[in-house]
């Protein structure tokens, strides 16, 4: 059995971060979403992975390598345009061979891993095997309807009228039969080759197709909202450990301060995280945060946030609920005229406090 993980997409709903960098490797804890994703893969016992990859090859293979740090042998597959999910698995039809496949996005966060599904598929071998978690707001997922018996009947992306609240979780599991059905499917309105749409073909086709129920954490961190959430989670299961330098400061509940860090003069309530390389003085941290590599926090107040690599928040209160690009300064504008100044890219968010 192999693995096809989708590290490509245009990632438009974490713009302006996806501009310059790959959504599957924005931290969560410190560490790439992606990784994550290639552990519970490796837990499994798979150890033949495919990547596939658009414009962020160079940062995806620099960040993964050839994956033995995973225990995986990565192979990487070029798409040369985000056409859909099906279209990753028909660029990947010669990798995969006639293996079976597990098929995982990889900016999906799932708390638990996936041994259980993927020993129930080896046991079962439907074409197709997907698994739903109940959302409040199915319309922004791919949306499966059961019948009685719970066999799944019908399936639907991002429904305006969904026949159910279950929805797609981004991991699947296929035998060699669902490149029958990919190479039957048409682009859709939204000029897609979908992945439902070749799961819907399997069920047409009376090739079984069974679904799981998973009661645990699952997120899709594509947008900063889930991001954020994933990354509280997360921290909440911190080990705390004080591995770098701390001077005249608090530290309450679960925080990691990484080697080469520096704290000084500020009060740090976890859960939280200072990576190394990182100056934190006379600051507030607050819970459910994640500081990168290499940046400095001074005079300033934090929390709920994630901060990437080398970036600076200088004299500012309060920064809360934020997702920091790498290299971003942030400083206080002068007190007079009150008013804010913005250096802002294409596509960024900003709420200004009244
Ligand atoms: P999505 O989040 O559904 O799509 P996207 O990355 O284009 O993002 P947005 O909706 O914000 O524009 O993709 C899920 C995962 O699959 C993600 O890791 C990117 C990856 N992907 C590919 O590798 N190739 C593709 O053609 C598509 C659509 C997604």
């Amino acid at each position: 059995m192999k693995a096809l993980v989708l590290a490509g997409g245009s990632g438009t709903r974490l713009r302006p971060i996806t501009y310059t960098r790959a959504k599957q490797l924005v931290p969560v804890a410190n560490k790439p979403v992606l990784f994550y994703g290639l552990e519970s893969i490796a837990s499994t016992g798979i150890r033949d992975v495919g990547i596939v990859v658009g414009d962020t090859q160079a940062e995806i293979e620099a960040a993964v390598g050839d994956g033995s740090a995973f225990g995986l042998q990565v192979t990487y597959l070029r798409q040369e345009a985000p056409l859909g999910l099906a279209h990753a698995v028909l660029i990947a039809r010669d990798y995969l061979g006639d293996d079976d496949f597990v098929m995982y996005l990889g900016d999906n966060f799932i708390v638990g891993g996936i041994d259980a599904l993927v020993e129930r598929f080896r046991a079962e071998r439907p074409s197709a095997q997907i698994m739903l978690t109940r959302v409040t707001d199915p319309r922004q997922f791919g949306v499966a309807e059961l019948d009685a018996d719970g066999r799944v009947i019908g399936l639907e992306e991002k429904p305006r009228e969904p026949k159910s609240d279950l929805a797609m979780v981004g991991v699947y599991l296929f035998t060699p039969a669902v490149h029958d059905a990919v190479a039957e499917l048409k682009p859709s309105p939204r000029g897609e080759l979908e992945i439902t749409d070749a799961i819907q073909w399997l069920i047409d086709a009376g090739r079984g197709v069974q679904s799981t129920l998973i009661t645990g954490y699952w997120k899709d961190t594509g947008n900063v909202t889930d991001m954020l959430e994933v990354n509280r989670l997360v921290l909440e299961s911190l080990e705390p450990r004080v591995d770098g330098d701390v001077r005249d400061s608090e530290l309450v509940g679960r925080v990691v301060v990484e080697p080469g860090a520096v704290v000084s003069g500020s009060r740090i309530v976890g859960p939280a995280v200072i990576g190394s390389g990182t100056v934190v003085a006379d600051s507030y941290i607050g819970p459910f945060t994640s500081i990168a590599v290499d940046c400095r926090v001074n005079n300033s107040e934090i929390e709920y946030s994630i901060v990437l690599a080398r970036s600076s928040i200088d004299g500012v209160r309060r920064v809360e609920a934020s997702l920091i690009g790498h290299d971003v300064e942030v400083t206080p504008a002068p007190n007079t005229p009150r008013a804010h100044r913005l250096v802002l890219g294409d596509h960024s968010k900003v709420q200004i406090s009244q």
